[in-house]
């Protein structure tokens, strides 16, 4: 049975555009023009107990209008949303103990206070029995290595630190589904692989349903097995993130250490040269020609080393973005 639903999901803004100057404001007192941004449009998926996927999309996608749809921060415009059998939007006690929707960029702790007045305070809010509070507690600053920061006022905590405690205050109520909205952004590699750890073994231990959003493919590709690709508010690809490699990494980068020199034209006709400093050549080689083009170039330059690598996922992505964009 499906945890999470989304049928034909739409929402729009309402957005009014002032003409310029000081004509432009007063033309506005009277006739605002307004139009409509549809920042999600016609989005359908299903998603299971326990699956982790990442949800992955440009700047403006449709990503955390359609999170704050599935968490009930946002009326849809139309379609249908069915989480764990609720209506988000009802916002029923009962839904909201058992979701979370984390957000990198915004902070719901107390700048002045200690992070576990905060987690106090939810525990009031979620109707958290002590024991069972302390038991969370104590569990999940195990594992995000946190004790040390609890009592410590939030403002003077390092942004990494201070990451750590949203996600124990968003947390403490155990949530069944969870909605990470960028968890990672603006930490440095060392945090965001602990957080990524702490991710998957929320993930595993209590059996939670994630969908996560970042813009840092390492994340994506340590954590999940399925992704679901949006832009412009339309879903470009739903499956298997090893399926959206093999259908889409069309080419391999194949780099060259040259042993004699060769003019920046005479390698063009290789591939697409993605860097060329003597001695070191970086090409684009189309996977279909693969095997031809490397007996070419074993032929026509002298080489003394060659590695043929999979396109990083970041460039396969950006280039299913620009393909579709053409059309
Ligand atoms: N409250 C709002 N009023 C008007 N337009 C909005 C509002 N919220 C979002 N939008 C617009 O909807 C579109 C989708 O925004 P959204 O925040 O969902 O994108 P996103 O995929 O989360 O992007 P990012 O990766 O930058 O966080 C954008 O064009 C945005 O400007
Ligand atoms: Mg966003």
């Amino acid at each position: 049975m499906p945890i999470i639903e989304v049928n034909h999901l739409a929402k729009s803004f309402k957005v009014y555009r002032k003409e310029p100057g000081v004509m432009g404001s007063m033309k506005s007192l009277f006739a605002r023009k307004h139009e409509f941004v549809h920042a999600v449009d016609d989005v359908s998926f299903s998603i299971d107990e326990g699956e982790l996927i990442g949800f992955i999309g440009p700047n403006g996608a449709g990503k955390t209008t359609t999170l704050k749809c599935l968490s009930g921060l946002l009326y849809p415009t139309s379609g249908d949303v069915k989480v764990l059998g609720y209506n988000p939007f009802d916002r029923k006690n009962a839904f909201l103990k058992q979701i979370s929707l984390v957000m990198g960029q915004k902070n719901q702790l107390w700048w002045d206070l200690p992070a576990m007045e905060s987690l106090v305070l939810n525990r009031e809010i979620y109707e958290i029995p002590r024991k069972r509070f302390d038991e969370v507690v104590e569990d999940l600053s195990q594992i995000l290595h946190a004790k040390d920061f609890l009592h410590i006022q939030v403002r003077n905590l390092s942004l990494g630190q201070r990451m750590k405690m949203e996600l124990m205050a968003a947390l403490i109520h155990t949530p069944k589904v969870l909605f990470l909205d960028e968890p990672t952004i603006g930490l440095d590699v060392v945090m965001q692989k602990n957080l990524r750890e702490f991710i998957k073994e929320y993930n595993l231990k209590y059996n939670a349903t994630i969908i996560l959003t970042s813009h840092y493919m390492a994340d994506v590709e340590a954590l999940c097995k399925r992704v679901i690709v949006i832009n412009h508010g339309k879903v470009l690809f739903d499956g298997l993130l090893t399926d959206l490699i093999a259908k889409h990494a069309t080419e391999k980068i194949v780099s060259l250490t040259l042993s004699k020199k060769v003019s920046a034209h005479d390698v063009k006709k290789f591939g697409e040269v993605k860097a060329f400093t003597y001695p070191e050549l970086k090409i684009l080689v189309s996977r279909d020609h693969l095997q031809e083009t490397i007996s070419k170039i074993m032929r026509e330059v002298t080489v003394d080393d060659i590695k043929i690598e999979d396109q990083p996922i970041e460039d396969i992505i950006r280039e299913l973005f620009e393909r579709k964009r053409e059309k």
